[in-house]
């Protein structure tokens, strides 16, 4: 007879070791947590306005004459030298289109497919905390053993002799870049960059970075490209995305750019994961990656206008926060109302004030529990509505 848990189900073998761990994304259980609350949702980062109408009028197009069955597994031709181009153009790299750029699912599955190239079980992989919660799970999947270097805030700077102890270390293999960064809004200087590539070439290492928000600045900072800096182009995996460059998160289309060696298997483990991205979807953003300087324009200058926005609000209730510099999240300092948990500080936030949040400690390795992250690619209304909310957050949060 077959025996049952408590609850009913069928005792069987237990599922995997290497995925028991896991727990559900804080960010993506958070945007429930606001649904649940009937909260203006700032947690889980995607635009409430849509993408570019040429971009949809072309899928729209595409619709009726196609294509709709298999791309190239590695991109469609025409995305691959559109990409191609636009990475000359904002970096300067000559990238071939044929040998060293692999469409994914987002760049999301662009950074699984650059873990399982590089790593191995038992390798290590150096990640900057506060980091992106993915990059823990991508680890775990990839049998990598993450190790953690601080961005010590309000600057979120490091120090280059901790950076080199954990490089030192026997059996690390990469270093996870995310530039702009995610959560804290750092955009890597030149010379910090140059720091970590100098560095990066002393112990052989690989740099995946993690740019999906290439395009996304607030000036004067400016978005360097590891790969281009000297000795880097040939151990720099690139990882990046058209989710936030193009408002189309749920489009799910990234690439890794890499070196000929590299790109090849990439290519392979990114057949076997999803065969490839979609292909009607693949051919509509080609409108948007031959956009001219002005989308680009434009794009900072919304985005500096909903920055402007918010931390004008924030700083109006009198919160503290990290000014950011680049991506679309801000860290707001909790640590005034006592709560010494920000995952209640949070949960309570949306059912008490009406506005979702992530806990910053899902962000940091270190136990950190001052901050929670807000994210502002909305439309004015909204975050016009979630500062009316914030303005009351002494009263309801003591
Ligand atoms: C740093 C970072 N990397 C990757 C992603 C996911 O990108 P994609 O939608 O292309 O999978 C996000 C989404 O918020 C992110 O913040």
């Amino acid at each position: 007879m077959m025996r049952r848990k408590r609850n009913g189900s069928v005792c069987m073998k237990p599922l995997s070791d290497k995925t028991a761990g896991f727990t559900d994304s804080v960010i993506r259980r958070m945007t429930r947590v606001s649904n649940q609350y009937g909260a203006i949702n700032l947690s889980q980062g995607f635009p409430d306005f849509d993408p570019p109408k040429e971009i949809t009028d072309k899928l729209s197009e595409l619709a009726h004459i196609g294509p709709h069955q298999y791309a190239t597994t590695w991109g469609s031709q025409t995305i691959r030298e559109a990409l191609a181009r636009k990475q000359k153009h904002f970096s300067g790299m000559d990238v071939d289109p044929n040998q060293e750029i692999v469409v994914t699912c987002g760049g999301t599955e662009a950074m699984m497919a650059a873990m399982l190239t590089v790593c191995n079980p038992g390798d290590k992989v150096v990640v900057f905390s506060p980091f992106y919660e993915n990059y823990g799970a991508d680890a775990i999947l990839s049998g990598a053993e993450p190790i953690y270097v601080p961005l010590v805030p309000p600057a979120f700077s490091f120090d280059p002799n901790v950076l080199e102890d954990a490089f030192r270390q026997p059996g690390v293999k990469a270093l996870i870049l995310c530039n702009p960064s995610n959560p804290s809004g750092k955009v890597f200087t030149r010379e910090e960059l140059t720091i970590i590539a100098d560095l990066a070439k002393k112990y052989d290492l690989y740099v995946i970075t993690d740019e999906v928000y290439e395009h996304i600045l607030y000036k004067p900072h400016e978005h360097v490209y590891m790969a281009t800096l000297p000795g880097m182009r040939e151990r720099t995996i690139i990882c990046s995305s058209l989710s936030k460059t193009y408002s189309i998160t749920g489009w799910r289309i990234g690439y890794v750019i890499a070196s000929p060696d590299i790109t090849e298997r990439v290519k392979k483990v990114h057949d076997f994961l999803t065969i490839g991205a979609a292909a009607p979807l693949m051919e509509a953003v080609v409108v948007g990656l031959n956009f001219g300087d002005e989308y680009y324009e434009e794009l900072q200058q919304h985005y500096t206008h909903m920055k402007e926005l918010f931390c004008k609000g924030l700083r109006n209730i009198g919160l503290s926060f990290v000014e950011p510099q680049g991506a679309y999240y801000v860290m707001v300092d909790i640590s005034e109302f006592g709560y010494g948990n920000d995952y209640d500080f949070a949960v309570d936030l949306a059912r008490k004030v009406g506005v979702g949040s992530v806990p910053g400690s899902s962000f940091f390795k270190e136990d950190v529990h001052d901050y929670v992250r807000f994210h502002f690619a909305k439309k004015d209304e909204t975050l016009k509505a979630a500062l009316d909310r914030l303005a009351e957050i002494r009263n309801k949060m003591k």
